[in-house]
């Protein structure tokens, strides 16, 4: 949620921001905003409601704006709507401060009535006015006091990128609960929300830890943590190509990413299965923890939560052991059940969202060992998990996760191998034939997308539709889930994923002539179970939209009005084909719908508040 920046150098600093900006859109984009400061022309401020574009105009691509040091910020609304006077920089009343933020000042109520009594009058509906007011409040020409004493005043979850006009040769970075890392060049340094603002211009990057205060120069920065000691921060290289972060041709991201899944499952799954056994890298679990292991508790949100629903299937199938999938928010909150035998397994694309990672927190303070599937390395989950299992996706930028989703279920796949050869719940036989599977699901993955063209048929005769049904069971109901929410949130149609046997237990009410139900039966064991489902949707006027492997196409179709089929691939792995169609789906509809693939609307990729 928000993305900040902040440079500081000798070239001109605004156009450095936008470009900047342009990548951190994701986490955030309605409305953008920039300070810079120069010699003879002061602080200039220019901020605008809507996208990014608009500030770029404003500021003719940052040319109108002059000085060397700047920060900036793009929007996601908390509180506050979003508009010119809501966006930030938040600037204090006396014109020195200039304050850019991610996250959420909880006491902003009292810290405002606070400094009304002293006189100060607010512009903004906003949390953050009262950091760049509360700094103006307390300075008395030392820039760190000011920042010292304003922090000790403030709770909640924030990172700060903060510009004081009297100092121009330095920018203050602050961190608490929200992701905020440092860029070192040569004669420059930067902060930002996350790598892929600084990687044009360096791969040195220092990630800040909580309450960590950087002052950052021209030529170097230094870190202080929360009592104000040095603290020698490690630089970490960042290894990955700029091009994986842009469209490469493709009209979104969420298409390109859709399309590179064969080549991140395939990174994620190949160097770790040697002779027909997992191996994973940093993951001990020896047989007498795994045996003793009381539960296996598995955390995250948004469409990670939606893998764990798979996982849980999964796991529970190769593993015989009771595995609970609970949503972050509910988890910090539900008093859980935990023991020091209980593995935490978390799932987060990001490793920055903000209930997973209290969650986290929650579950190692109860005593559990803590795992993480992250795909963003130095993130905060994976800096602060027991172990950490990386999905190779590369950067992900679309808004609606695709490649993140695929890979995340491969490592959950290679984790419920390994966890069983060890455990020696699966035969020899069985392991080798799943670890097999494993290694062909890339070249299947292809296959289904050499076909996208049928999905992108049945899409033109669907967009029109106003509310879309998912139905399956076990297995094909945990992808429905994702598909559900892949089409509602791109292109903005009402759906519902339902257990197909629940249906009728009230929302089959809301069938009618012509309601479209997607039919998932790629799960054969429950084939004929799933189908008598669809008669029941169909003897109610519904259309049906199967999807289905090849072998069983043909029995589908009977029933059905249109099928998709896919490859088939051993049972417990074909979800990892089956979400391809649902994926292309959604994009396809919101596509003909003239819908905003990448940044729908009210969305952010990266939530960092609770
Ligand atoms: C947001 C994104 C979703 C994502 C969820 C969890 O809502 O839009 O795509 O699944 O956060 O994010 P995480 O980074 O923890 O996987």
């Amino acid at each position: 949620m928000c993305g900040i920046v902040g440079f500081i150098g000798a070239e001109e600093a605004a156009p450095i921001l936008l470009d900047g900006l342009s990548r951190l859109e994701y986490r955030g984009y309605d409305s953008a905003g920039v300070a810079v400061y120069g010699e003879g022309c002061g602080l200039q401020v220019v901020k605008a409601k809507g996208r990014l574009k608009v500030l770029e105009e404003l500021t003719q691509n940052g040319r109108a704006l002059h000085g060397a040091a700047g920060v900036g910020h793009t929007r996601w609304a908390t509180h506050g709507e979003p508009s010119d006077v809501n966006s930030h920089p938040q600037v204090s009343a006396d014109g020195r401060f200039a304050v850019v933020h991610n996250g959420i000042i909880e006491n902003y109520v009292e810290i405002k009535e606070f400094l009304q009594s002293k006189g100060v009058e607010f512009v903004s509906q906003t949390d953050t006015e009262v950091v760049a007011q509360l700094l103006e409040y307390y300075y008395k020409g030392g820039l760190l006091e000011a920042v010292g004493k304003t922090l000790e005043r403030l709770r909640g979850a924030y990172a700060l990128g903060i510009l004081c006009a009297d100092h121009p040769d330095m920018l203050i970075a602050v961190r608490q609960d929200s992701p905020l890392i440092v860029g070192r060049g040569e004669g420059f340094q930067m902060l930002a929300s996350d790598v892929t603002a600084v990687i044009k211009y360096t791969r040195e990057v220092s990630y800040l830890d909580d309450g960590e205060i950087a002052i950052l120069t021209r030529d170097g920065v230094e870190v202080m943590d929360r009592y104000h000691q040095r603290v020698d921060k490690p630089v970490s290289h960042v290894d990955w190509e700029i091009s994986a972060a842009e469209k490469g041709g493709y009209e979104h991201f969420m298409a390109k990413e859709i399309m590179e899944q064969p080549q991140a499952v395939r990174k994620t799954i190949s160097t770790r299965i040697r002779e027909g056994r997992v191996v994973m890298e940093g993951m001990e679990f020896s047989p007498a923890y795994l045996r003793d292991m009381d539960k296996l508790y598995i955390i995250a949100c948004g469409s990670s939560y939606h893998v764990g629903m798979v996982a849980k299937y999964v796991l529970e199938k190769l593993l015989r052991k009771p595995v609970e999938v609970t949503l972050a928010s509910e988890f910090r909150y539900c008093d859980p059940i935990v023991t020091k035998n209980t593995l935490a397994l978390v799932i987060s694309q990001s490793g920055e969202t903000i209930d997973t990672l209290a969650a986290m927190r929650e579950a190692k303070r109860l005593g559990a060992r803590v795992l993480a599937i992250v795909n963003v390395v130095g993130s905060t989950i994976a800096r602060e998990a027991d172990g950490v299992l990386y999905t190779w996706a590369g950067p992900e930028i679309a808004v609606a996760t695709t490649k993140a989703y695929s890979t995340q279920l491969a490592v959950v796949y290679l984790l419920g191998l390994s966890f069983a050869q060890t455990m020696g719940t699966v035969s020899e036989e069985e392991g080798a034939a799943l670890a097999e599977a494993l290694l062909a699901l890339p070249g299947k993955l292809e296959e289904v997308l050499e076909r996208r063209q049928d999905v992108q048929y049945f899409a033109s005769l669907c967009f029109n539709h106003p509310s879309i049904f998912f139905i399956g069971r076990n297995l094909d109901y945990a992808v429905g889930l994702e598909g559900s929410l892949k089409l509602k949130e791109i292109s903005y149609i009402h759906s519902e994923a339902y257990a197909a046997g629940e249906l009728k237990h009230g929302t089959i009410s809301l069938i009618e002539p012509g309601t479209l139900v997607v039919a998932l039966a790629s799960y054969s064991p429950l084939f004929e179970k799933l189908m008598s489902n669809v008669v029941e949707v169909k003897s109610r006027g519904a259309r049906v939209l199967g999807l289905t492997t090849a072998d069983l196409a043909e029995e589908m179709g009977k029933t059905a009005d249109y099928v998709i089929a896919v490859p088939r691939t051993h049972p417990l792995l074909q979800p990892s084909l089956d979400v391809v169609p649902l994926q292309l789906f959604a994009y396809y509809v919101a596509l003909q719908r003239g819908c905003d693939i990448d940044k729908p609307r009210n969305l952010a990729k990266s939530v960092t508040v609770e």
